[in-house]
């Protein structure tokens, strides 16, 4: 399939989201391990949460999905006493693979976890030697990539709990972690290097988990640690939330009136985790003109609604403890630095090149394509913006992020931008492509 978008007339207009994708991978498979019946509203139904939903019921999980309504029966995972390993096909999806590598480690369950060719390229040494470090009896791949078998241990024997410092501030790795651990016969500890984003922490203490996560900054350097002490009996209280609209999906919609003369739009609803508004602060020290009102709190997760407007943008720098609040907005972060005027900086973010595609190079590749002037570096890349996006025809690489960003580039060009493979845009944004042409986006079928 292809996208094409041209320039049009500008986007107005008020949309809400749907659902946030980290939350809605942690309610699905914490309220799997819970004590009882969990109700999640405004789930993120989408390709990567289907991967997770499906391996759930391998593991003979009950669920329902109404519309976005989520109802999922906990405790079914427990004592199935399997010797036969299930294997559980984790699509494209990173955090399937690594959240549920930490449950079914934490019950010791026996499964192999395996997925698309990208997700057997994907770095699993990350999760695999703590795991060990545990007691898992897990196998990978001699590149430590997936597949990754996890073997079972004998009934009843706990694993080792952990004091780790992380190597990279990953969130999928420390919810791997933390999630192993409920299993422990003691407390652990994590420590990491930047602020990822903390949604595990905070389900899990609304799920009455023993569970404290100090941050802040010393030195210039931030640190976060996180104690976890294992519940009695595995005992987690099931959910009952309303997961905020994702701002990681929001982002392309922000992008989108910023760059367009005379936008103005409101989205409502939008999570706004401290952990995930990089974006915000980035575009904002560019110049952005960004309102946030109505700021409340859905069940320990803070939301507001965001009111967009156009406004001429200069470059930036970005790098540090902001490269991992804006994680996965680099894609679209990046279309920004194409229009504004100067150049922009992202350094200390080699992270991407281990994301859904290599979000360094890959991105790099397809701007030069639509005319950007942009430089490679080993950890991100320079943006020369202000001159201009000309059109052309470019590729998604399999990337859901990578393939929205480039429709938002078609906004700004001079001819139009064509995406290839663009079907994977319904991975994380269902209805992208739908919500952008009711905003007064020009989009059609490439
Ligand atoms: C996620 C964490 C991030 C992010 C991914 C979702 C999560 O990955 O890129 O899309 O839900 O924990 P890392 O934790 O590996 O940086």
């Amino acid at each position: 399939m292809r996208i094409a978008a041209v320039p049009g007339s500008p986007l107005s207009g008020q949309v809400s989201l749907p659902g946030d994708k980290s939350i809605s991978h942690r309610a699905a498979l914490f309220a799997a391990l819970a004590d009882g019946e969990s109700q999640v509203d405004n789930f993120l139904v989408a390709g990567v949460t289907q991967v997770m939903l499906e391996a759930l019921s391998e593991l003979g999980v009950a669920w329902k999905l109404e519309g976005s309504h989520l109802i999922v029966q906990g405790r079914a995972m427990y004592g199935g006493g399997q010797t036969e390993a299930v294997v559980l096909n984790c699509g494209n999806s990173g955090t399937t693979m690594r959240l549920l590598a930490g449950a079914v480690s934490a019950l010791g369950i026996p499964v192999v976890l395996d997925g698309s060719p990208g997700l057997r390229s994907r770095p699993m040494k990350r999760i695999v030697e703590p795991l060990r470090a545990m007691g898992v009896l897990i196998e990978a791949s001699p590149q430590n990539t997936a597949p990754l078998v996890i073997n079972a241990r004998s009934p009843g024997e706990k694993l080792k709990p952990l004091d780790y410092d992380l190597p990279i501030a990953s969130a999928q790795v420390k919810t791997c972690l933390l999630l192993a651990a409920l299993g422990a016969n003691g407390p652990t500890v994590l420590r990491e290097p930047g602020p990822s984003r903390d949604h595990t922490e905070r389900m899990l203490r609304a799920m009455n988990v023993d569970l404290t996560r100090r941050a802040g900054i010393t030195d210039n350097n931030h640190f976060a640690e996180v104690h976890l002490a294992p519940p009695e009996n595995h005992d987690l209280s099931p959910l009952s939330i309303k997961i905020p609209g994702d701002i990681s999906s929001a982002a392309f919609l922000i992008v989108a009136a910023l760059i367009t003369p005379g936008s103005r739009i409101t989205i409502q609803g939008v999570g706004l985790n401290p952990t995930r508004t990089g974006l915000l602060d980035a575009l904002q020290t560019m110049g952005a003109d960004i309102k946030v009102s109505n700021q409340r709190h859905s069940h320990g997760e803070p939301m507001g609604d965001l009111e967009i407007n156009y406004q001429p943008l200069l470059g930036t720098q970005i790098s540090g403890s902001l490269v991992v609040r804006m994680i996965d907005e680099m894609p679209i972060f990046a279309i920004a630095a194409a229009h504004a005027q100067g150049r922009t900086v992202v350094s200390q973010a080699g992270e991407l090149r281990y994301k859904e595609s290599d979000r360094i190079s890959d991105l790099c590749r397809e701007l030069r394509r639509l005319g950007v002037k942009v430089e490679e570096k080993p950890d991100g890349f320079i943006i020369s913006g202000g001159e201009g996006v000309r059109g052309g025809v470019v590729d998604s690489h399999g990337d859901h992020r990578l393939a929205m960003a480039l429709v938002v580039a078609g906004l700004i060009a001079q001819e139009t931008v064509v995406v290839q493979n663009s079907e994977i845009v319904g991975e994380s944004f269902p209805g992208f492509r739908e919500v952008l042409v009711d905003l007064g986006g020009d989009i059609h079928n490439g």
